[in-house]
């Protein structure tokens, strides 16, 4: 390498200007740019219960009094998210999704839960929830009516606001559905963030501003993160693994967009998971919770906590990925490349830590194996000059100490993930 004046530089130098530049960029990409929400919440993302992919809008409470939409279940999951374990592991927030309301609101303009799935009224559902240290979450939507064709909002924020206020709410989910233009589409999420904060009741504010305004325009994601604490890009998840396999398709084809303004207070969404139910193998099971850690998000379970896999639980009870998703340093991770069907996924943590994930793409044969060289990990830094490495999924293994010269070999079943945690040695 020739310097500005002309000199060649040693080996030893070329290095140090190397390091220089790469703990330079990791700056510079890390710059905070994006205010986020000023409500204090979400400062790691939200980890918790929504009942959607796994309940839908069952409200026939006669023919299935155990799947229904109904305090019942909200009941039953909140007690379960205390005797196993799932509150000790960081899941706080039980989910109300669509499909909770009556069909008219009641005779002052107020939103009102249908009476014979929800006798006791959100409120008591509330205090429920929060006798057993959990938060409760509910769900309402920016225009005429929720996309299940419940009452919609449009024209009464601050109303419902005040009433999820009242009821003692911890967490909004505000769908899109029927709105009649962008206008009102941006103008509606921006007065229900104002709303909430007006109650001065804490309400993390749960967007899908951007999967809206997708079809139109570029959402501008500043904007969007100085009003929700999360926010929803992409269309629903399925319990299936093309499903899955599409939102990271599109987080990573969508990266330079939507990475960096992730950060403590505002997080993308790429949806709920769904591993504990019928869709996903054991392998695709391992991916979703890997990349769900990498990519910063929101952690919300959907699945029946009544019957679940003590594999799949112990799986989303991980506390060495659960502590990857919820690091404190806060930055989302990315996809470092993709060659030979393996694509290699990297989060910086706090401490000089990153997180790697290795996913086998191919969907035929077996194990396959991927040397990569530890110098490309980590913006170059990682594992300069060495560093330890942890597989963490699909089992815990201490793979030892790296020299930034080595290389590093996996084997990664077929549409599975290896997920790795590297720390400078002390
Ligand atoms: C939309 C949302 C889903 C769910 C349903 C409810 O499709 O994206 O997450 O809330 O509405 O009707």
């Amino acid at each position: 390498m020739i310097t500005m004046t002309g000199k060649l530089m040693s080996r030893g130098q070329r290095l140090g200007c190397v390091l220089a530049l790469s703990v330079l960029a990791l700056f510079l990409r890390g710059v905070p740019w994006a205010r986020a929400l000023d409500n204090g919440l979400a400062m790691t993302p939200t980890m918790g219960w929504l009942h959607w992919e796994r309940f839908m809008c069952n409200i026939d409470c006669k023919e299935e009094p155990d799947s229904c939409v109904s305090e019942q279940l909200f009941m039953q999951m909140a007690d379960l998210m205390v005797s196993d374990g799932w509150k000790d592991a960081g899941y706080q927030y039980i989910c109300i999704d669509d499909c909770w309301m009556a069909s008219t609101r009641d005779s002052n303009g107020n939103l009102q839960a249908d009476p014979m799935r929800f006798p006791g009224g959100i409120r008591r559902l509330a205090n429920y929830v929060h006798s057993k240290g959990l938060k409760l979450g509910i769900y309402a939507d920016v225009g005429n009516k929720t996309c299940a064709g419940y009452p919609g909002s449009f024209g009464y924020y601050d109303i419902d606001a005040k009433t999820f206020a009242d009821w003692g709410v911890d967490l909004l989910k505000f769908d899109g559905c029927y709105c009649d233009s962008l206008e009102h589409l941006a103008d509606g999420y921006k007065q229900m963030s104002l709303a909430l904060n007006r109650t001065s009741r804490s309400i993390v504010y749960s967007c899908e501003w951007p999967l809206y305004m997708w079809p139109f325009r570029k959402p501008n994601y500043t904007e969007i993160r100085q009003y929700c604490n999360h926010w929803r890009n992409f269309g629903d998840i399925f319990d299936s693994w093309q499903s899955v396999k599409s939102i990271l398709d599109w987080s990573s084809s969508n990266q330079d967009t939507i990475v960096d303004v992730a950060g403590p207070g505002g997080w993308n969404d790429p949806d709920m998971l769904v591993i504990g139910n019928y869709g996903l193998s054991w392998d695709q099971q391992v991916t979703q919770m890997a990349l769900w850690a990498i990519m910063a998000a929101p952690l919300l379970m959907s699945n029946d906590l009544r019957h679940i896999s003590p594999q799949a639980k112990v799986l989303l009870q991980n506390k060495y990925v659960i502590a990857i998703n919820q690091d404190p340093l806060g930055k989302q991770g990315y996809r470092l490349r993709k060659e030979d069907n393996f694509e290699v996924w990297e989060r910086p943590l706090s401490s000089l830590a990153w997180a790697v994930a290795i996913r086998n793409l191919l969907e035929i044969g077996g194990p396959r194996s991927h040397t990569i060289s530890v110098v490309f990990l980590g913006r170059s830094v990682a594992c300069n000059p060495a560093c330890l490495i942890t597989q963490l999924l699909p089992v815990k293994k201490e793979l030892g100490l790296f020299e930034w010269t080595s290389t590093l070999k996996t084997r990664i079943n077929p549409t599975g993930t290896v997920l790795l945690q590297i720390k400078k040695p002390s």
